[in-house]
This record gives structure tokens, C-alpha cells and sequence, in this order.
């Protein structure tokens, strides 16, 4: 048993390995069928350069011209020489076909559907075999009898026993469709897990923008961050078309009881809504959350919402130290990463 090591490929898929403290990373993706660059295998050339994400390690023995100081200290380092000395996120300058991978299969049966409200259905799949992902990542699942795949971020995290979605109701929708006359026990088929928007390791304070379903991925880091804690403060805005897209609270406050630096407000943009506060994200977000530009933002929304949000931090005059997004569509579709 080894350390978990997540490979992010530039296509935006992400394969898991296991990796012991006395083995390479190189020697434990080809173990696994994963060719990542590789020519010297001394710490000599650089073609297995890749960059860490998160985690520590052993860079172990290489020439400036493989890896520069400046480099290594960026957080690049060579896969054919590094070692684990924690679980990893690299993330490797190239695709997954090229390193001869693609997202892994998984075999699920639907454990439970639960229509929260005339909106939205959050579903939960018991997954057959070792899954792992990246706090704010998604799959593509097929949708039975179509031959065709929607994709959605998993709203639960990598450690609950279920994983779980939000699905928004969309009339004639393909997974609109099949969830509505889908039981317990059904079969599901997805491939993954899948994306660049992954929560990273925490060194300042969190901003959380959300935009309807996009607050699943949010759901995902956040009940991560609950389970393992987290010293920086996180603030969540989520906002929603109408009320009745305003959905799992309770999971919100839960979050909230167990984390003590976490905050969140929700807004409705319906001006004909009763709640508290009306209109969009935008409109709450207090400059203080900005924290000087000493902040990681995180963007999850319909791609209008996402390019309204852009567009509103150009208008604020801060930089925050990481702008993170994903756009997607309603009905499931990824649309960017
Ligand atoms: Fe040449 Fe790693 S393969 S430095």
C-alpha cells in the first residue's frame, strides 16, 4: 500500500495510482499502463518533467539541465526520479491518449433518487470498484438507452460511500427523462473522473461562487473540507434563478457546524422572490471576501453566469492570487473547464 497519486492529463482527464514511498512515479504509471514521457529515465533529459500540485515528495537526483532550481522550486519535478511522500495531484504536459490512457470505466447502480425540489433531483450511485477523484471534479455518465453521456460533478465527496449528483430538471431532457422513471437498483454506467476544477491545497482564504447546480461541485470540496479541516476562511455565495432552484441547505449548515471558518449567503435573482436577498451573485460579494487579492476564487455556474462574474472582477480593481472556473450546461453537457 502506497500513496494516492492523481495524474492530471492537459485533456482534463485524471487517472489514479498507487504509488509506494520507495518507487518512482514513472515506475508506478508504466506498472499501470501509463506511458508518460519518458527518454532517459536518469534525471538527465527533463521529458518527464510535470508539475506538482499538491503533496510532497523526494525530488531524488537530477542535472540543472533536466530541472532548474528555479523550477524545482515552482513545484516541477521528474517523474522518473520523484518519490511520494504524501498523496499527490501532478499534473502532466500531456494528453491522455498520448500517454495511452483514458477515463477509467465504472459499473454503478443507483442507490437512491431524491427529487428536492420541483427544480431539481439529486440521485446516488453505489459504485463497483475503486473510485477515486478530486474534490470538484465530474464524470460522464451514459444515460441508458440513448448512447449518450451527460456529465456532472459529483456533489458528495471522494470519501462518502455513495457518490452523489445534482441533476436540474430540464423538460425532454435525456437524464431529466430517465431519472424520472429510473428506480433503486438500476444500472449506471459512467467514465471519468474528469476536469481541471478540483479544489487545491488551501494557503489563503477561499472564495466559492456558485451558480444554480454548479454548487455541487462545491458540495463535493466542501464536505472534504469538513471531513479533514481547514484553517483559512471559505466563503460560499450560491445563487439561484428561483427559489425553487434554492436547494440542500441543510447540507450548507452542516458544513458550517462542523467548519468553523465557513460562511455562506444565498440569493435569488427572481426580483418577484421573497427572499432576503434578490438579484445576482455579483450584488453580494463583499470586496472583504476579496481579502486585497489574497484569495483563491472558485467559479462554478451556467456560462452566463461565469462570464458575468469575470467580467464583474475586472470592474473591482483586485486580482485575486487564483481565478478558478467551470462553465456548464443545464442539461448536463460540460461546456469548459
Ligand atoms: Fe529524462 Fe526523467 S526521463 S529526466
Amino acid at each position: 500500500m502506497g500513496y494516492s497519486v492523481a495524474l492530471n492529463f492537459e485533456d482534463g482527464i485524471t487517472r489514479f495510482v498507487d504509488c509506494p514511498a520507495d518507487v518512482t512515479v514513472a515506475d508506478a504509471a508504466y506498472r499501470l499502463g501509463l506511458n508518460i514521457p519518458l527518454d532517459c529515465r536518469d534525471g538527465a533529459c527533463g521529458t518527464c518533467k510535470l508539475h506538482c500540485e499538491s503533496g510532497s515528495y523526494d525530488g531524488g537526483s537530477y542535472i540543472d539541465d533536466a530541472l532548474t532550481d528555479e523550477e524545482a522550486a515552482q513545484g516541477y519535478a521528474l517523474a522518473c526520479q520523484m518519490k511520494p511522500r504524501s498523496n499527490l495531484v501532478l499534473s502532466i504536459a500531456a494528453s491522455s491518449a498520448v500517454c495511452k490512457t483514458k477515463p477509467a470505466p465504472f459499473d454503478a447502480e443507483i442507490a437512491g433518487l431524491n427529487r428536492l425540489s420541483e427544480t431539481t433531483t439529486e440521485f446516488s450511485l453505489t459504485v463497483k470498484g475503486n473510485l477515486a477523484f478530486l474534490p470538484g471534479q465530474y464524470v460522464n455518465i451514459e444515460v441508458p438507452g440513448s448512447g449518450q453521456h451527460r456529465s456532472y460533478s459529483f456533489s458528495s465527496a471522494p470519501a462518502a460511500e455513495t457518490a452523489r449528483f445534482l441533476v436540474r430538471h430540464i423538460p425532454g431532457g435525456l437524464m431529466t427523462g430517465f431519472l424520472a422513471r429510473a428506480a433503486t437498483g438500476t444500472t449506471v454506467r459512467f467514465t471519468g473522473p474528469v476536469g481541471g476544477f478540483y479544489l487545491r491545497d488551501i494557503k489563503r482564504p477561499v472564495l466559492m461562487l456558485a451558480g444554480g447546480t454548479g454548487l455541487a461541485p462545491f458540495l463535493s470540496m466542501l464536505d472534504h473540507l469538513a471531513a479533514n479541516g481547514c484553517a483559512q476562511p471559505v466563503h460560499l455565495i450560491y445563487g439561484v434563478t428561483n427559489d425553487a432552484d434554492l436547494v440542500v441547505i441543510e447540507r450548507l449548515d452542516a458544513v458550517a457546524a462542523r467548519l468553523a471558518n465557513f460562511s455562506y449567503i444565498t440569493c435569488v435573482a427572481n426580483p418577484a422572490s421573497s427572499h432576503t436577498r434578490l438579484g445576482y451573485v455579483t450584488q453580494h460579494l463583499d470586496l472583504a471576501h476579496l481579502h486585497g487579492g489574497d484569495v483563491d476564487v472558485y467559479l462554478c455556474g451556467p456560462p452566463a453566469m461565469v462570464e458575468a462574474v469575470r467580467g464583474h472582477f475586472a470592474t473591482t480593481g483586485v486580482t485575486p492570487a487564483s481565478f478558478r472556473f467551470e462553465k456548464f450546461n443545464p442539461s448536463g453537457v460540460a461546456v469548459a473547464a
